[in-house]
C-alpha cells in the first residue's frame, strides 16, 4: 500500500515538471544565457529559467543571440529578450536581465515575425511587414533616420519611406554596427556602419542611417539570393545557385575571397577554385573574423582567423580561402544541418541531432563541460547529459561567447493544479479501495479459520 501511495506522488511529481526547451552555455555576465542572474560562465548546457508567468507555458519557435543579449520567438507572435541592456538592445526599458516580453506600445497588436540582434541593437519585422529597431544608434544601425537619437529603449519605427517603401520582408540580419534586409523579390538593403564596406553599396561613405541597396549590378546580377548573414564587420549572402559571396571586413580573411586580402565594399564571390569547387552552399553564418559554411551534402567549410575553422589545424596563419572542416573525428558518417558562427567559436547540429562546437571555450561556449581546454581545433560534441535525449534540435544559436541550443515544441507539458489535483484524488481513491478490499478479504478469511477451526 505504501508502494502505491508512493507511486502515485511519483507520478504528481513526474507529470507536474515541464521539459525545458532550450538549453544554453558559456558567457553569463549580463545574463545572456536566461537562466540566471550570478554572472558566472556556465560550461555545460544549463535550462533557461523562465518565472515570467506570462511566458511560461509559451512555445519558443526560435532563438536570436546578440553580442550579450538574446531575444526569443515565441509561438504566438510575442517575442522576450534578456541579457544586456545597456543600450536599450532588449527592448522592454526595463532594468532586469531575466526574459520578460517585449515593449509592444508602438507595436499596435501586430505580430512579430524575423528577428536578428546585432551587438548593442536588435530589429524585428511584423505581420504587416514593417521593421523596427531598438538599442544602440551610434552608426545609424537602426535605421530610423534620426542619427540625433543614439539610443532607442523600446521598438521604433525604421525609416522605410525610401526604398524600403511597400516591400515584404523575408529575412533580417544584424552585424555588430550594421544591419541587412532581404525583401521578397529579392531585393537586399542595409543600414548603419559601412567602415569596412559592410553595408556592400559601393560607395565608400561611413555610414548609412536610413536604408540603401546593396550592389546586385556586379557578380549578384540576375542571382537569387536564399540566405544573408551578418558578421561583425562582414556580410555573406547565399544564393540559390549554392554560391557564396561575401563583402566587408577582411583582415582575418573571412571573407575568403583567395588571393584579395583588403576589404570590399561591394559583393565579390568567395573562391571556389579549392575545396569548395563543385560544392552546393546551402548555408552561410558569420562570426566576427571567421566564416562558416554548410554544404548540400552535410559537409562544413570555414575561412578566416586560424584556431576557430575546425579544420584541426594548428598552424597560425589565416586562411583566405575555404578548407573543410574536420569531418573524422565527432562528424565521422555525420551529415550537418544548421551551423552558427560566434565571435570566437561556431556550434552545429548534425540531421541525428548531434550538437557539436569547434575553436574558444574562454567562457565555457563549446558546451564540452571542460572548464580546462580552452581552444578546440577540430569539432568537439556538447555535453549532452542534461538534455533529455531522443529529442530532435530544432535550432543551435551562437552569440559572441554564449550558446543555445532549442529542442522542438514540448512533448510533455506540466499539469495544471486542477489536473494535479484530480489525479490525487483518483489515486487517493484507489488507495482507500484497495486498503478496504484487503481489509475485507482478511476479515474474510480470519472468519473463515476460525468457522474452520470450530
Ligand atoms: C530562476 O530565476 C529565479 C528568479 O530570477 C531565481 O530566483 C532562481 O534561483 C533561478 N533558478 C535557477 C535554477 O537558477
Ligand atoms: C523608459 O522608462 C523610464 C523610467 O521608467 C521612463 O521615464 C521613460 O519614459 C521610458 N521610455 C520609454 C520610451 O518608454
Ligand atoms: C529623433 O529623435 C528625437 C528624440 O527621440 C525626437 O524628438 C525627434 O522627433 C526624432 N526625429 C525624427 C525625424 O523622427
Amino acid at each position: 500500500m505504501t508502494g502505491e501511495t508512493l507511486l502515485c506522488l511519483l507520478l504528481v511529481i513526474f507529470s507536474s515538471t515541464v521539459d525545458a526547451q532550450m538549453f544554453t552555455f558559456g558567457q553569463n555576465h549580463d545574463g545572456q544565457l536566461g537562466s540566471d542572474t550570478s554572472g558566472k560562465s556556465r560550461y555545460e548546457p544549463t535550462p533557461l529559467n523562465i518565472t515570467n508567468q506570462l511566458l511560461m507555458n509559451m512555445q519558443i519557435e526560435s532563438v536570436h543571440t546578440g553580442y550579450y543579449h538574446s531575444i526569443l520567438k515565441l509561438k504566438e507572435g510575442v517575442t522576450a529578450s534578456f541579457g544586456q541592456n545597456k543600450f536599450g538592445q532588449l527592448g522592454n526599458n526595463q532594468t532586469v536581465s531575466t526574459p520578460i516580453l517585449i515593449d509592444t506600445t508602438q507595436l499596435a497588436g501586430k505580430k512579430i515575425m524575423k528577428i536578428s540582434c546585432g551587438r548593442y541593437h536588435s530589429v524585428i519585422s511584423t505581420d504587416d511587414h514593417l521593421l523596427f529597431s531598438f538599442g544602440s544608434n551610434t552608426h545609424g544601425q537602426l535605421g530610423t533616420n534620426n542619427v540625433s537619437t543614439i539610443t532607442e529603449y523600446i521598438p521604433t519605427p525604421v525609416y522605410m519611406s525610401g526604398h524600403l517603401n511597400n516591400i515584404k520582408i523575408s529575412q533580417i540580419s544584424c552585424g555588430n554596427e550594421h544591419t541587412l534586409v532581404l525583401s521578397s523579390d529579392n531585393k537586399l538593403f542595409s543600414f548603419g556602419s559601412n567602415q569596412f564596406g559592410q553595408l556592400g553599396i559601393g560607395a565608400k561613405v561611413k555610414q548609412e542611417p536610413i536604408a540603401v541597396p546593396v550592389t546586385m549590378s556586379g557578380v549578384l546580377l540576375e542571382k537569387s539570393i536564399s540566405q544573408i548573414s551578418c558578421g561583425a564587420y562582414h556580410s555573406v549572402v547565399v544564393t540559390k545557385d549554392g554560391r557564396v559571396y561575401s563583402y566587408g571586413d577582411n583582415l582575418n580573411g573571412q571573407l575568403g575571397h583567395g588571393q584579395k586580402t583588403k576589404s570590399e565594399f561591394s559583393p565579390v564571390e568567395v573562391d571556389t577554385t579549392g575545396v569548395l569547387s563543385n560544392k552546393h552552399v546551402v548555408q552561410a553564418s558569420a562570426g566576427t573574423s571567421h566564416t562558416v559554411l554548410l554544404t548540400s551534402d552535410g559537409d562544413l567549410y570555414s575561412f578566416g582567423h586560424y584556431g576557430l575553422l575546425g579544420d584541426g589545424s594548428s598552424e597560425q596563419q589565416h586562411k583566405h580561402s575555404p578548407v573543410r572542416v574536420d569531418m573524422n573525428g565527432v562528424l565521422m558518417n555525420k551529415r550537418v544541418k544548421q551551423v552558427a558562427a560566434g565571435a570566437k567559436h561556431s556550434i552545429g547540429v548534425t540531421t541525428d541531432d548531434v550538437t557539436f562546437t569547434f575553436g574558444h571555450n574562454t567562457y565555457g561556449q563549446l558546451g564540452t563541460g571542460d572548464v580546462h581546454a580552452e581552444l578546440q581545433l577540430s569539432p568537439v560534441l556538447v555535453n549532452m547529459k542534461v538534455i533529455p535525449s531522443g529529442k530532435t534540435v530544432k535550432q543551435v544559436a551562437a552569440g559572441s561567447f554564449h550558446s543555445a541550443i532549442l529542442l522542438t515544441d514540448r512533448t510533455r507539458v506540466g499539469l495544471s493544479p486542477v489536473q494535479i489535483t484530480i489525479i490525487v484524488f483518483v489515486c487517493l481513491t484507489a488507495v482507500l479501495i484497495a486498503s478496504i478490499s484487503i481489509a475485507f478479504v482478511v476479515r474474510l478469511r480470519a472468519k473463515q479459520s476460525y468457522e474452520m477451526l470450530n
